[in-house]
């Protein structure tokens, strides 16, 4: 394995530095090319002829030569090599090392490594013992060095105890170990892959000083950021309060403090990632509100109110769609299998991966961890490892997944095409034809128009997304015949649109789009198929409900992700673009305030931003949540009205989106704060409404009753 590597071998001033002419021996032996850069001291123990004749390559040394100014590259060094080995290390090169004292050769080419660094310590016993190098040692296995630790024995100082180098024929094989690993593994198999991974514990605060914490150190989702990103994957890590920096290019470190920091982070990566691995150790709780000031020392007792946080991967769980996958992690104390088994299937995560506290020396702040995945096809044990090697253990199985997953989607998409498909597409509706208004002609016009928009509807595949039989959204087209001319098929309606959204973990629904179309005008002769073309739209029926598709569905995944619906909204944008030569009103801009270009115009316009963030606010940190945490739920939609949709009207007091919203969400808000929420919240969320809305004041005065 060690054929071809280029290996920067940098020795130290210690006693063992003889023992570096062994290491070159075995990693020359095994094919490797070395190069040595020596510290002042270290040719103080060992000339650099010994080594420049046993590597064949001149030692580098000095930054440049007092003869000639000819000066060494440590920038090349570190571009050039496959790997640096420090062997032996001093206690006083680790120092170095840490803090960057870029003084000599050894340590400038430390810090321009692009190749992964082995770091073989050795010094007497008390030297090693000491907290500072067992410090900077902890800091360097944190920079993602290799710690090859030293061995107990007898020193150069004449003592016995830990701190001798380990044997050179020990060092070369855990290179040959590591570039084995680095070959066995499949390089490529996340390419193109977007992956979340939270990692570290969360800070909850209770005071400027203080906080809630725990001793997750987050090394292991560290770690396996650093594995997906080996193998091709772009990561972003959003990191609780750990002293880690991710050292791969492909990993976007997101830093927070707290759990609703970390939920904010990571709804907002996960719509684009194909998985998420929630690695993090997230605190179940916060204080209820945070001091200004640091709590002094009174009385006997102090008493912490605590409030539950939100459960991120519940909260992704129910995001998640067919195509992603999500990855959990337990720590349990008791009844392990039993309590990750429940976890797994609550959360809807696909598997889970078991740590036990029972097992000395992993988990928390150990290098090694001892795992068991979990998942629908059982139960895998495996052995006690470093994190860096159990990461590679756990993204092999999430490979496997991704594999498992394309196979299903390619198997689903081949049902797609098939006209005998019974998967679920995005919409289920019902269309009513109201045709009281026109006498003397046969109802089943209206009886065929009904069954074929129906059908249309519902077996349209509107976008790539792949929605369960449960996800899909309910919604009903009510259409008010008013004219109906035979001779010309020509129908002249209005027509009520109605969607509603699940409110989690309950049996309500909520309204999520509910306006009037004043011209809901189209031909239809009795039997006429409908086709939607999306670059070509000839026919006015099918523009008027593919617009409608798009928007409801589009608001849908707002609900559910921060702006998780703007590429399908876009899509409408586009579709009233194309139906500009259709020959009916409501597709044209400056014609009405409130017809179709108005509508998905406002929506994606920047100024609008707050009010599509108000469909997520509202519906998922808001009605969500009012199902788990009535109080909380509450608070978090007076939050949604007092920022989003105040912010949306007074940045474009003359859309009519703000308008529209409350006319159709007036009695829901009216029953969120009857009866319930200070005066003072009733007061602020009743002057939003009533500014934005004077038309409801009835409604409104209910709120601050
Ligand atoms: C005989 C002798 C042996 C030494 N052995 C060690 C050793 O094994 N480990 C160590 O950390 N320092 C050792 N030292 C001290 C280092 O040589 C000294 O801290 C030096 O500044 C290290 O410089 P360098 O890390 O730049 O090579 C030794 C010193 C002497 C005189």
């Amino acid at each position: 394995m060690l054929k071809g590597k280029k290996i920067v071998l940098g020795i130290t001033g210690s006693i063992a530095a003889y023992k570096a002419c062994y290491i070159i021996r075995g990693l020359m032996k095994a094919g490797a090319e070395v190069q040595v850069v020596i510290t002042p001291a270290g040719k103080e123990f060992i000339t650099p002829i010994t080594l420049s004749a046993l590597t064949q390559k001149p030692v580098v040394s000095e930054f440049f030569s007092q003869r000639d100014g000819t000066w060494n590259s440590h920038v090349a060094l570190g571009l050039w090599a496959d790997a640096m080995l420090i062997a032996p290390c001093t206690a006083s090169t680790m120092g170095k090392m840490v803090s960057g004292v870029a003084d000599n050769m050894l340590v400038t080419t430390y810090l321009s490594m692009k190749a992964p660094v082995f770091i073989a310590p050795a010094m007497d016993l008390d030297m090693y013992a000491h907290p500072s190098t067992q410090q900077n040692l902890e800091r360097l296995r944190c920079y993602g060095c290799h710690i090859i630790e030293p061995q107990s024995g007898f020193l150069a100082s004449g003592l016995e105890g830990k701190g001798r180098m380990e044997e050179p024929d020990v060092i070369v094989e855990r290179l040959e170990e590591f570039f084995k690993l680095q070959k066995n593994a499949d390089t490529t198999d996340l390419q193109g892959k977007q992956v979340l991974i939270t990692a570290g514990p969360t800070y909850e605060k209770i005071d400027p000083v203080r906080f809630i914490g725990n001793y997750s150190s987050g090394k292991m989702g560290f770690a396996l950021a650093e594995e997906c990103a080996r193998r091709g994957a772009e990561v972003t890590l959003v990191a609780g309060p750990v002293a880690l920096k991710a050292s791969h290019p492909n990993i976007q470190q997101i830093n927070v403090e707290s759990c609703l920091q970390m939920e904010e982070a990571a709804l907002d990566a996960f719509p684009k990632s194909d998985a998420a691995i929630l690695c993090a150790a997230v605190a179940d709780f916060r204080p209820a509100t945070v001091s200004e000031q640091k709590i002094k020392r009174v009385g006997e007792n102090l008493d912490i109110k605590l409030v539950p946080n939100p459960d991120i991967a519940a909260e992704l769980g129910r995001m998640k769609t067919a195509k992603q996958l999500l990855v959990g992690f337990a720590l349990e104390t008791n009844d392990e299998a039993q309590n990750a088994t429940l976890k797994l299937e609550k959360k809807n995560l696909d598997f889970i991966v078991l740590n036990s506290l029972r097992n000395e020396g992993t988990c928390f702040k150990s290098d090694e961890n001892q795992i068991a995945i979990l998942s629908e096809e059982g139960r895998k044990d495996f052995d006690k490892k470093p994190k860096t090697q159990v990461a590679i253990d756990i993204i092999d199985e999430l490979s496997r997944w991704m594999r498992r997953l394309s196979v299903v989607l390619l198997f689903l998409l081949y049902n797609w095409v098939s006209p005998l498909s019974a998967n679920a597409q995005e919409l289920i509706s019902k269309v009513n034809i109201n045709h009281q208004q026109v006498q003397g002609t046969d109802a089943s016009v209206f009886n065929n128009l009904q069954q074929t928009l129906e059908q249309f509807i519902n077996e349209q595949q509107w976008t790539a997304l792949q929605f369960q039989q449960n996800e899909r959204i309910a919604c009903t087209f009510n259409i008010t015949v008013t004219k109906y001319d035979a001779t010309a098929n020509r129908f002249t309606c209005t027509a009520l649109i109605q969607a509603n959204r699940p409110v989690y973990n309950s049996a309500y629904t909520s309204t999520l789009y509910n306006n009037r179309d004043k011209s809901f005008d189209f031909d239809f002769a009795q039997f006429d198929q409908l086709n939607f073309n999306e670059e070509y739209l000839d026919n006015q029926l099918v523009a008027l409900v593919a617009y409608y598709a798009f928007l409801i569905i589009g608001l849908d995944l707002d609900s559910f992700a921060p702006m998780g619906g703007t590429d399908v909204l876009q899509r409408c944008m586009n579709l009233v673009n194309n139906a500009q030569n259709l020959d009916f009103t409501g597709w044209k801009s400056f014609e009405d305030s409130r017809n179709r270009f108005a509508i998905i115009n406002d929506y994606l316009d920047e100024a609008m931003k707050p009010f599509r963030q108000l469909q997520y606010d509202y519906y998922r940190k808001g009605l969500d949540e009012m199902a788990q945490n009535a109080e909380r739920g509450r608070t978090n939609v007076t939050t949604a009205l007092e920022t989003c949709l105040k912010k949306a009207h007074d940045d474009k007091p003359l859309s009519m989106l703000p308008q529209i919203w409350t006319d159709y969400k007036k009695d829901e808000l009216a029953s969120i704060y009857k009866g319930k929420g200070t005066q003072k919240e009733k007061q602020s969320v009743y002057d939003i409404l009533l500014g934005m809305n004077a038309s409801q004041s009835n409604t409104w005065d209910k709120i601050r009753q």
